[in-house]
Parts: C-alpha cells; sequence; structure tokens
C-alpha cells in the first residue's frame, strides 16, 4: 500500500484544483486509482483486508432479543474503499463496531487482516472515526491530532502531526481548541486524528452527518484525495447515497433489520472524482438506482409496521370483545 507522505492538500474540488493524481481528463487517461477489487463479496480471498463470513449478531434487550445482523458475508479487500448504506437501525454501526473488536458476534466470523480485529486494534493499526468526533475539548487541535500516539505510550510524532494538520487544511489551527474551531474543523481534526498512526484501515461511522450540504461535499472530495494518496483500506457508513458513490470503489446496501447484504454496487466511474463528475448522468444513474432500492426498502418496512399496529390494534378489539 503507497503511504507515501502526502502533498499538500488544497481544499478544492478535484476537477478544478488539480491535484496529485493529476488532472487526466475523465475516461481518456489511464485511471490513476484503477480499482483494487478483485470480486465482489467473496469471503476468503487471499487479498481480503475486512471479512465478515456468516455473521449473526443478536442484542438481548429485556425480555426481548434485537437481531441486528444475518448472515452478513462482506469482504473489503486490501486498500479498497467501500461504502455500507442502509436504513437506520439495520445494523451498519453494528458492522463497525465488530470490525473495531467492540462487539462479538453471535454467531460467524469477523477478520481483520484474517486475523481477529482486537490483533489491529492491539497494534494501533486501525483508525476510527465516529459520528460524534469525540476531540478532547481541553486540548489543542494539535494534541489531539497527536493522541493515538500516547495512547499507543508511543513519543509523539511531530512532523506527522504537522503533516496531517496539513492535509487536512487545518495547520493555521494547531494551537487552537476544538469549540474555536467550527464543525467542518472538527470532523477534519478528527479524520486527521484517526490517520496519525498510519493505520491499514480506516472505519469511519457518518463522520460527515452533522455537516451542512456544502461542507460535507468539500470534506468527501478531501477523503477521496487522502484515499488516492495513501490507499489506506476504507469502510465507510453513511445516509447519503451521492457520497457513498462518490467515494468508494463498492457499495454495499443493507436491509432493514435485521440487516442482510441485500446489493453490491460495483463503481466504475473514473477518479480523480470531483464535482463535475457528480453533475453527469452516468452518476445520478447509479445514486437514483441505490436510491430507489433505499426507497424500497423503506416502503416495505413501513407496510410491514402498519400491518403489524393493525394486527396488534384487531387483536385489542378482540380481547374487548368488539
Ligand atoms: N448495545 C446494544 N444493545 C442493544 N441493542 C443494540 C445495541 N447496539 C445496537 N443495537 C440494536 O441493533 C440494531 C442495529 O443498530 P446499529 O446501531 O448497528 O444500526 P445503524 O444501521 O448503525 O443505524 P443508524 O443508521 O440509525 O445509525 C438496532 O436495532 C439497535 O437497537
Ligand atoms: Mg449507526
Amino acid at each position: 500500500m503507497g503511504k507515501s507522505a502526502p502533498a499538500s492538500i488544497p481544499p478544492t474540488d478535484p476537477d478544478t484544483g488539480g491535484g496529485p493524481a493529476g488532472s487526466t481528463e475523465e475516461g481518456t487517461a489511464p485511471d490513476p486509482d484503477a480499482d483494487p477489487r478483485t470480486e465482489s463479496a467473496d469471503a476468503g480471498s487471499p487479498r481480503a483486508a475486512l471479512e465478515l463470513s456468516g455473521v449473526t449478531k443478536h442484542f438481548p434487550l429485556r425480555r426481548r432479543n434485537t437481531v441486528a445482523l444475518d448472515g452478513v458475508d462482506l469482504t473489503v479487500e486490501q486498500g479498497e474503499f467501500v461504502s455500507l448504506l442502509g436504513p437506520s437501525g439495520c445494523g451498519k454501526s453494528t458492522v463497525l463496531r465488530l470490525l473495531a473488536g467492540l462487539e462479538e458476534p453471535t454467531t460467524g466470523r469477523v477478520r481483520v487482516h484474517d486475523r481477529p480485529p482486537a490483533a489491529l486494534v492491539n497494534d494501533h493499526r486501525l483508525g476510527i472515526a465516529f459520528q460524534q468526533h469525540a476531540l478532547l475539548p481541553w486540548a489543542s487541535i494539535a494534541d489531539n491530532v497527536a493522541l493515538p500516539f500516547r495512547v499507543a505510550g508511543r513519543p509523539v510524532d511531530r512532523a506527522r502531526v504537522t503533516e496531517l494538520l496539513r492535509l487536512t487544511g487545518l495547520e493555521e489551527f494547531a494551537e487552537a481548541r476544538p469549540r474555536q474551531l467550527s464543525g467542518g474543523m472538527r470532523q477534519r481534526a478528527a479524520i486527521a486524528r484517526a490517520l496519525a498512526l498510519n493505520p491499514e484501515v480506516l472505519l469511519l461511522d457518518e463522520p460527515f452527518g452533522s455537516l451542512d450540504a456544502v461542507t460535507r461535499r468539500r470534506l468527501n472530495f478531501e477523503l477521496a484525495r487522502i484515499w488516492s494518496e495513501q490507499r489506506i483500506t476504507t469502510l465507510l457508513v453513511t445516509h447519503d447515497v451521492e457520497e457513498a458513490v462518490l467515494l468508494a470503489n463498492r457499495v454495499v446496501v443493507l436491509t432493514g433489520r435485521p440487516g442482510r447484504v441485500r446489493h453490491v454496487e460495483h463503481i466504475d466511474l473514473p477518479r480523480p472524482r470531483g464535482g463535475r463528475l457528480t453533475r453527469e448522468p452516468r452518476f445520478h444513474e447509479v445514486v437514483d438506482r441505490l436510491t430507489a432500492l433505499l426507497d424500497g426498502d423503506l416502503a416495505s418496512r413501513a407496510g410491514a409496521d402498519e400491518g403489524a399496529t393493525a394486527q396488534t390494534g384487531r387483536r385489542w378489539l378482540r380481547r374487548r370483545g368488539r
């Protein structure tokens, strides 16, 4: 995996701002970000970085048992960027928590680089950024980005911290406190922190969830560029279909609870991907197809919920002898 020291990243649309991947004409030059996938969700591939096979996850809750995931097979190849889409409550965060070693599967197997997730976590080679950025409010942005070094008991590599602040456009705010930054800047700091120890795997759970559309789009372009430079195996959970398509080599759609893999979409759109691509019909075709899948799922869930409510109502009326 190429992890050369990244050049400064101007926070611009790669279509107009130029960038390290080269300002090639889309569709005319060889794709510098050739898709690293082999075949889709094949469990057991020798290049698999992340692997869930036959994973079921139950959460006992009082007398009820919530089935969050049911028979999930999912493989992310080394250096691949996969987006995970699905309705709220379908188990997306649970997938990430399993891969981060924060949960155990009820049945099935979870592997990161063919080892239990804890191995990578213990080696500090896993970067995580969740929706709540969880920066330390009393520490400067530079110290927040340096935190993984301290957690790992390693001397802080100041050059690396400076490089990450430049990469995420925060070099002028190294000494600021999180409260002095905008929401988007805090999210960028959280991503810089996740990258601090050169992780081999990046798990992102709606990292841009609370941002306005314009900031979110800018951060999407920045993340696309960071990934192009460093090729870190990345699994991104998002509710935003455009974001999922813009960033990923593959988009995996889960069904509503319990979560199962419903659809895998290979995204063969050329890179670098920027604002111009998002205005093209071929981009919207993919986005519309995936949105329709999600809409269908929501509609069938709403139908099921309505049916269940009607049934409960009928049972109640029968009990009351009406
Ligand atoms: N620790 C837990 N204890 C009990 N139930 C849980 C726990 N964590 C998750 N669940 C349940 O598992 C299901 C999946 O939760 P999860 O957080 O993975 O969903 P999600 O797809 O990330 O949803 P969202 O898009 O809203 O973030 C939900 O029904 C949730 O209530
Ligand atoms: Mg979630």
